[in-house]
């Protein structure tokens, strides 16, 4: 893949994590892309023009002019084939969202007729207000990509969501758009993620470790690469990535319902949801109060939505399902493809260190129906094995 030719704008914000901005230029450049930076005068009191300049091989922009010269935004966003701003403080966040144009940062945001991507940076309370949210979630309608938040330590001290995404899965992020695939151009995809909820009373319910984060990278590397996402999304906290048409569901039932009345019209149906198996037979409108004795909970089965849509679906379209397993894996997982009709079937061990819920990784096994065929992968991010896996779809389409 040639990267010549492919210009990067980067902007940066006063945040203390613009320090990992010079590491994502030398990321950039080392493969070959040409960069130019723009930093906020706020930005370059956290790290020095002359270390960017030096890195990306171009004179960095902060002012509207310079020695009577005219910084020209409108060029600098013509420039660009991306612009990606990391990182992006809740400030700016917020001004690009009101169309705010004080500094040259934001005139050239507003000039850009090419994809802008942010990746966030800030304290877990600025992240977390409503007004921060209603900003990002505004931006996101208005065709902005957002790199999501790390979770982890902050530069406050305070430990939690907030943290600007390491350079290198920013790196990541861009090399997939600039080099987007649209190999999934024109087909209507459905994917179901997350854990699902089963509610016992007002206050409690039943509910599995499922994070959703598998399911949402497989949402969005099908964006990525044109397709028309549905996503069915249980009660997970990460956010799901814009342009999807956004189901959330709550318990097993509700999934189902949601996957029942879409299916029939989509070529590709991916189950990564952890559905609950069993459910409470009955739900108290109360709460349950505590007494002496030990209490015993009727549990009654789900549907298997799965397998519903297996045995319903059309030769042409493509069923994928998910198994996580702890022992006799291959068998398992065999089991599961044929029992359920799937054509794949993307086999997580939980022997294997790095793989299934919670974590950004994961290390698969895709079993075929059509051929038998066994492909190992190695362990990966999970926006990388969303790729894989899509490869694999696409396959499926080549008769
Ligand atoms: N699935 C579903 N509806 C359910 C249960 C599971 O659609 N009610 C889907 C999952 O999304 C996944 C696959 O079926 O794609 C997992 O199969 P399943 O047999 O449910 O796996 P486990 O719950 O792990 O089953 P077991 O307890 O037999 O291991």
């Amino acid at each position: 893949m040639s990267n010549e030719g492919k210009n990067i704008l980067l902007g940066i914000t006063g945040s203390i994590a613009a320090y990992k901005s010079a590491y994502l230029v030398r990321l950039f450049v080392k493969k070959g892309y040409r960069v130019k930076v723009i930093m906020t005068k706020a930005a370059s009191e956290m790290i020095t023009p002359l270390t960017l300049s030096t890195l990306s091989k171009n004179k960095v922009y902060i002012d509207f002019s310079e020695n009577d010269v005219w910084n020209n935004h409108v060029d600098l966003g013509l420039w660009a084939d991306i612009f990606i701003i990391a990182p992006v403080t809740a400030n700016t966040i917020a001004k690009m969202n009101y169309g705010i144009a004080d500094n040259l940062l934001l005139t050239t945001y507003l000039s850009a007729r090419c994809p802008v991507v942010i990746a966030p940076a800030m304290d877990l309370d600025m992240w977390k207000h409503s007004a921060t949210q209603k900003n990002i979630r505004s931006l996101k309608d208005q065709g902005v990509d957002i790199i999501s938040v790390d979770d982890g330590e902050l530069a406050s001290g305070l430990i939690g969501e907030g943290r600007m995404a390491e350079p290198e899965s920013i790196f990541e992020y861009i090399e997939s758009r600039l080099h987007q695939n649209k190999d999934l151009e024109g087909k209507k995809i459905l994917i179901t993620a997350g854990p699902t909820y089963e509610k016992l009373d007002p206050v409690r319910f039943i509910g599995n470790r499922s994070t959703g984060k598998m399911g949402i990278a497989l949402a969005e590397e099908a964006i990525r690469r044109g397709g028309e996402v549905t996503l069915v999304l249980g009660p997970s906290k990460i956010d799901p990535p814009s342009g999807v048409k956004l189901i959330r569901v709550e318990s097993a039932e509700d999934m189902a319902n949601a996957v029942f009345e879409n299916y029939k019209t989509r070529d590709i149906i991916i189950m990564a949801a952890a559905v609950a198996d069993y459910t409470p037979k009955s739900v108290s409108d109360t709460k349950i109060k505590k007494k002496d004795d030990d209490l015993i909970l009727e549990l009654k089965r789900t549907t298997d939505i799965a397998a519903t849509v297996g045995k319903e679906k059309r030769d042409d379209q493509i069923l994928i399902g998910f198994a996580l397993e702890t022992d006799s894996e291959f068998e398992n997982a065999r089991k599961k493809l044929k029992k359920k009709n799937f054509d794949l079937i993307v086999l997580n061990s939980l022997k294997d260190k790095g793989a299934g819920f919670a974590h950004d990784t994961n290390k698969i096994t895709i079993l075929s129906a059509k051929n038998n065929k066994i492909s190992n992968f190695k362990l990966k991010s999970k926006k990388k094995v969303a790729g894989d896996i899509l490869d694999e779809v696409v396959k499926l389409f080549v008769k």
